[in-house]
């Protein structure tokens, strides 16, 4: 299969290589020069465990290409994916689309043979009829079916994600379309990977509902987390014990300073609008964005509460600032509004993370980069987990002891069981756990 990937960001990265990687031809397609230019010299612009592995075989053994220019790939394809951005529309929240409808038009104006399009992006449910539309009214000529068929990486696990996938949800009721898509996933399929057909609209609406029912669970637990603090119980005792049972699941609990990332915020808000939109309100999905919005800021608070509600002229130290581990990307981390409620009680901010801190500083007000936890431990009035990295899963808390100024450790993904940290002499604060 010739395969073509428009938007070598995250999405199409990950795909196309591991695309390739099961044997089909596949160019990745990008506007940005110097994103293209990196990846043809061999760089890979983004952080991910196992990609650039993947990358370089398949670019060495010729599967894998690059390019800038679009038609002469896509006139050549079998397929071609749309994984270009979705962000919110600034000022109303829904998923800004420009991207997509550009791609589409200058697809369309490329394609020869009949040619399936697939949105990969997160993409409102009607996208895909739109695309049609485009193709019907400006290009009645053209012979192409559009699918959708949504991601769902994980950011820092997503080979893993696309190679070993749940499911896999495909949206067409085209039969052509149909034997297409079948081939292009047949070695996951002889994995035993469920491939799931069904209508596209529907395709396009699992994608949100999965996402907004996984921020949902987060934020449940969270409350009980709350709960647990106030009633003396442990959020972590209480997720297993609710987890073992096989209609709750024991993913996604746990509790923490709230979801962020570039999938979570943005998708439950553009769930949340296109159902104001058509009259019928998720309600559950609405509160769950305001309570994990209002739940950032009452981290910071809770950081200052472990300062005896004072953090002004003290030096805080902050591990981790990504929005979770194994990533650089630091968008909608809950690190950024702790940080700054920090900042706005007088407090010194010193972090530290293992990949986030170039983007962080593009990001985050005036604090101070260290160059490992204890660096930036010393002489601190609180140790606050922010990201629960592997490397801060081993703390040497006899070494943090001897050097900071007060022992505090604030732990907002309650990495550490309790006594641990207490016995070298520590207060510590954990989530949705008595002190
Ligand atoms: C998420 C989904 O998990 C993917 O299935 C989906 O494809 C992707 O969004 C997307 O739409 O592209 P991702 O945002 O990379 O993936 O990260 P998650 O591992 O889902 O974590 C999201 C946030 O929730 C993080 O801030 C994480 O710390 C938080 N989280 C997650 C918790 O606080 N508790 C949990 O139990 C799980």
């Amino acid at each position: 299969m010739r395969i073509v990937m428009i938007g070598s960001g995250y999405v199409g990265l990950v795909s196309g290589a591991c695309l390739a990687d099961f044997g089909h031809h596949v160019t990745c397609v990008d506007k940005s020069a110097a994103k293209i230019d990196a990846l043809e010299a061999g760089q890979v612009p983004i952080f991910e465990p196992g990609l650039d592995a993947i990358i370089e075989h398949n670019r060495t053994s010729g599967r894998l290409d690059f390019s800038k220019d679009l038609a002469s790939p896509v006139a050549e394809a079998d397929v071609v994916f749309i994984a270009v951005g979705t962000p919110s529309r600034r000022g109303d929240g829904h998923a800004d689309l420009s991207y997509v409808y550009a791609a589409a038009r200058e697809i369309a104006a490329a394609v020869s043979g009949f040619t399936v399009i697939v949105t990969k992006s997160t993409v409102p449910v009607g996208t895909g009829d739109e695309i049609e539309r485009i193709f019907r009214d400006e290009f009645p000529e053209k012979d192409i079916a559009v699918v959708s068929n949504p991601e769902f990486l994980r950011e820092g696990a997503a080979i893993t994600d696309f190679k070993r996938p749940d499911r896999i949800v495909i949206g067409t009721e085209e039969p052509r379309a149909v034997e297409v898509m079948r081939e292009v996933y047949r070695p996951l399929y002889l994995n035993e990977a469920p491939l799931y057909f069904c209508e596209r609209r529907t395709s396009e609406l699992i994608k949100y509902a999965a996402n907004a029912f996984l921020a949902m669970k987060i934020t449940f637990i969270n409350e009980i987390a709350d709960l647990c603090e106030q009633l003396g119980a442990d959020v972590q005792k209480v997720a297993k014990g609710i987890g073992m049972d096989k209609r709750i699941g024991d993913k996604f609990l746990h509790a923490g300073p709230g979801y962020g990332g570039s999938c979570f915020p943005k998708d439950t808000l553009a769930l949340v609008k296109t159902a104001q939109d058509h009259d019928s309100p998720v309600r559950l999905i609405e509160t769950t964005v305001a309570i994990n919005d209002n739940r950032k800021r009452a981290m910071g608070r809770k950081v200052i509460a472990a300062c005896d509600g004072n953090v002004r002229g003290k030096k805080i130290a902050i591990l981790g600032l990504t929005f979770k581990p194994n990533t650089d990307d630091m968008r909608d981390a809950p690190s950024i509004t702790i940080i700054q409620a920090l900042l706005d009680g007088g407090a010194k901010v010193h972090a530290f993370d293992p990949e986030g801190m170039e983007m962080a500083k593009e990001v985050i007000g005036p604090i101070t980069y260290g160059k490992d936890p204890y660096d930036i431990a010393d002489g601190a009035d609180a140790i606050v987990i922010v990201t629960e990295w592997d490397e801060f899963r081993a703390l040497d808390f006899k070494r943090l002891k001897s050097m900071v100024r007060t022992p505090v450790v604030v732990d907002l993904r309650n990495v550490y069981p309790v006594a641990e940290v207490t016995k070298h002499g520590f207060s510590y604060f954990a989530v949705g756990k008595k002190n």
